[in-house]
């Protein structure tokens, strides 16, 4: 099967039943993978990790880790699967997940749905040929108040399994959750993150990569204490970021005023409006990993030029299918030799008015 003959029927069904077709289609190996590419100049390490491309699928598509090994097959250099929570979860009212068609994005309100981290981990240990980097994206239940006491818990059970690890505190569907970003809790928060992950370090004698993922609608207040607290605690990496909360004017789908996060094209100018400032303020110390908006190698050029080592897509394949992932590594790599750079690597940063 092919995306491009299976999208009318899939934009002809509700996008949640069409999401959980895909994932069984993917799951079962259904879905036709094209040739597979890679270039030399698009090989990066970033914290620690050699990435074959910086081409990553972004957290949300495979919450329960389902499909994640199959997704290798289109071309992708990382995947991320999650968020998962310590308990299975049903999330929100459905429906839940809108395709605002003429603004080639997507508004969800899903709510951290998926099975758990025990049904999670079992389908982790079933896939173990994988042939890219794997990430594990952990975030709390809706009715656990301490939230610290679920990220440690994911921490140590997802450490041996995965090659980095996201702590999602930015999404804006579990009430609350987006508070942890304040400076005073968010210190403390990371804190009690990192001394664990010294003690799982020496436990099982390897380090793995700690990202955090944050929101684009901090103000530049917020950046600031989020870039400072960052680099006092030596995080590996920070993810700019999840879904937005608000509207931009432009956009024109009747769905347009539906609760949730909005994803897609439309995100692409404040995400990296905030993954400029924050390259700026972490000076350069900090990898980041870049999503909101991508749906061409030129929005993916530019988010490294403006600072990320790294960049994730989801938004752009319901609207493209992951035939792009291939185009967008062609063109990257066009572009890069266009402007003179040898390496990915050499472009991080670079952007000049
Ligand atoms: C339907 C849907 C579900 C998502 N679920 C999650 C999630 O569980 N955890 C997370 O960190 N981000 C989640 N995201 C956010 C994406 O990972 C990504 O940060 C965001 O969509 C911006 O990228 P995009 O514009 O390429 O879609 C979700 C996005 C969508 C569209």
């Amino acid at each position: 099967m092919n995306y491009s003959l299976l999208k009318p029927f899939l934009f002809k069904i509700n996008p949640e039943t069409a999401h959980n077709l895909a994932i069984c289609a993917l799951r079962h190996n259904l879905v036709c993978a094209p040739k597979v590419t890679e270039y030399s100049s698009l090989q990066t390490k970033v914290f620690g990790i050699d990435f074959k491309n910086p081409i990553g699928m972004a957290a949300g598509f495979d919450k329960n880790a389902a499909c994640f090994s199959n997704l290798f097959n289109f071309g992708f250099g990382f995947v991320e699967a999650g968020t998962v929570t310590p308990k299975a979860q049903i999330g929100n009212e459905k429906p839940r997940i809108f395709r605002l068609v003429e603004d080639e994005a997507i508004i969800n309100r899903l709510g951290f749905n998926n099975l758990g981290i025990e049904n999670f981990l079992n389908n982790v240990a079933k896939k173990t040929k994988r042939n890219g980097i794997f990430g594990i994206n952990i975030g709390k239940n809706k009715d656990t108040i301490n939230a610290i006491d679920d990220y440690l818990f994911l921490l140590r059970k997802t450490y041996a399994q995965s090659n980095y690890i996201t702590i999602n505190i930015s999404s804006p569907n579990t009430k609350n959750l987006r508070d942890l970003q304040k400076a005073d809790e968010l210190d403390l928060f990371l804190t009690a993150i990192f001394s664990e992950k010294e003690n799982l370090k020496n436990l099982h004698n390897k380090n793995i990569p700690i990202l955090l993922k944050i929101a684009p609608d901090l103000n530049a207040e917020e950046q600031q204490a989020i870039a400072d607290i960052a680099l006092k605690n030596n995080i590996d990496g920070l993810i700019i970021g999840n879904t937005t909360i608000s509207r931009p004017e432009s956009l024109q789908s009747k769905f347009k005023n539906e609760t949730g996060g909005l994803s897609g094209k439309p995100l692409l100018t404040l995400s990296n409006a905030v993954l400029r400032n924050i390259y700026k303020l972490t000076k350069g110390q900090i990898p980041i990993v870049a999503a909101g908006g991508i749906s061409s190698a030129e929005d993916a050029y530019k988010k490294i030029q403006l600072g990320a080592s790294l960049v994730q897509i989801y938004s752009a394949f319901i609207y493209q299918g992951f035939e792009m992932v291939e185009k967008v590594k062609k063109e990257l790599d066009e572009l890069l030799k266009k402007d003179g750079f040898e390496k990915i690597s050499d472009a991080i940063g670079t952007y000049k008015d």
